[in-house]
């Protein structure tokens, strides 16, 4: 595993098509539809959904509004783009996929309407840059709405899954699975999204159940989404076999007879542009 992917979580090869089937129905389409209902289009709207990954944010809010929106997805992975143009042709929804950064975006001035943002900050190396960036192509009196994962803290069965990550599979491992939980409490969210220029900021903190069929399930999945499986694939078959044990036992308050259930917390950011 690359010092770089440690750090970004950029997913690599085939691993777009497994966050699409294991990951986007767990949390992140739940998560689409809460950010998505924060905000009502008006007709013929631009809307750009930034590091929209395989594209769920854009699906969404395409389906749901339908009075001559035009949605872009922006996203800096190549192969994440590939998998949602082929889902949004699938589903017969006509949206442009970008493939850029968000530090500079490709885009004029006041361009967008509304901007989404789903999971991307926290993986951005320099997150303020990119806030000014939105605000740049936003509209005046334009719309942002992010949402941004909690500190592990308060996702606690990937802070055993990272923890146990660690322990079996080594420092980056467990560096990897916390990537996504940026430790920032939604002030300090709010604070940088102020010092970007937005007004009218209001927090909404969300609280979703997520369910695996079982403790080896949560830890496939999640490896098969992300750039540790390679990892955990070429782990000596004892060593993945204690890792699945510990897992297992650590995640025993978390199991019911259907597998294994835990909430998720996030952060939603609503800011208007003046
Ligand atoms: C956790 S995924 C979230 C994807 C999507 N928003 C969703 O809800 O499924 C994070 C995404 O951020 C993208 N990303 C990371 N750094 C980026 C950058 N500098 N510019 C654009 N996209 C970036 C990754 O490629 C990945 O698709």
């Amino acid at each position: 595993m690359k010092d770089a992917d440690v750090k970004t979580w950029q997913i690599s090869d085939n691993s777009p098509a497994a966050y699409e089937k294991y990951l986007v129905p767990g949390f992140f389409k739940p998560w689409a539809e809460t950010l998505t209902a924060l905000v009502s289009p008006a007709p013929d709207s631009d809307i750009l959904d930034v590091a929209c990954g395989t594209g769920i944010v854009a699906r969404t809010i395409s389906s749901k509004v339908n009075n001559g929106i035009r949605v872009t997805g922006l996203d800096n992975n190549r192969e994440m783009l590939e998998q949602a143009l082929q889902l949004s042709e699938k589903s017969g929804l006509e949206l442009t996929w970008q493939q850029g950064d968000a530090h500079q975006m490709p885009f004029e001035d006041d361009r967008f309407d509304y901007l989404f943002c789903q999971q991307g900050m926290q993986f951005f190396p320099e997150p303020q840059q990119v806030l000014e960036e939105m605000y740049r192509v936003l509209k005046p009196e334009g719309t942002l709405a992010l949402n941004i994962m909690r500190s592990i803290n308060y996702n606690p069965a990937f802070k055993i899954l990272a923890d146990k990550l660690e322990e079996h599979v080594g420092d980056s491992a467990g560096t990897m699975m916390r990537a996504p939980f940026p430790e920032w409490d939604p002030k300090a969210i709010r604070n940088m999204v102020e010092n970007a220029g937005f007004e009218d900021i209001s927090r909404h903190l969300e609280i979703i159940a997520v369910r695996f069929p079982s403790p080896e399930e949560f830890l496939r999945q999640e490896a098969a989404s992300s750039p540790l499986a390679g990892d955990i694939e070429s782990l000596e078959p004892e060593t993945l076999r204690k890792l699945v044990g510990d897992l297992n036992q650590s995640l025993e308050q978390y199991q019911d007879d259907q597998g294994v259930v835990f909430p998720m917390e996030t952060v939603m950011i609503l800011a208007d542009k003046q």
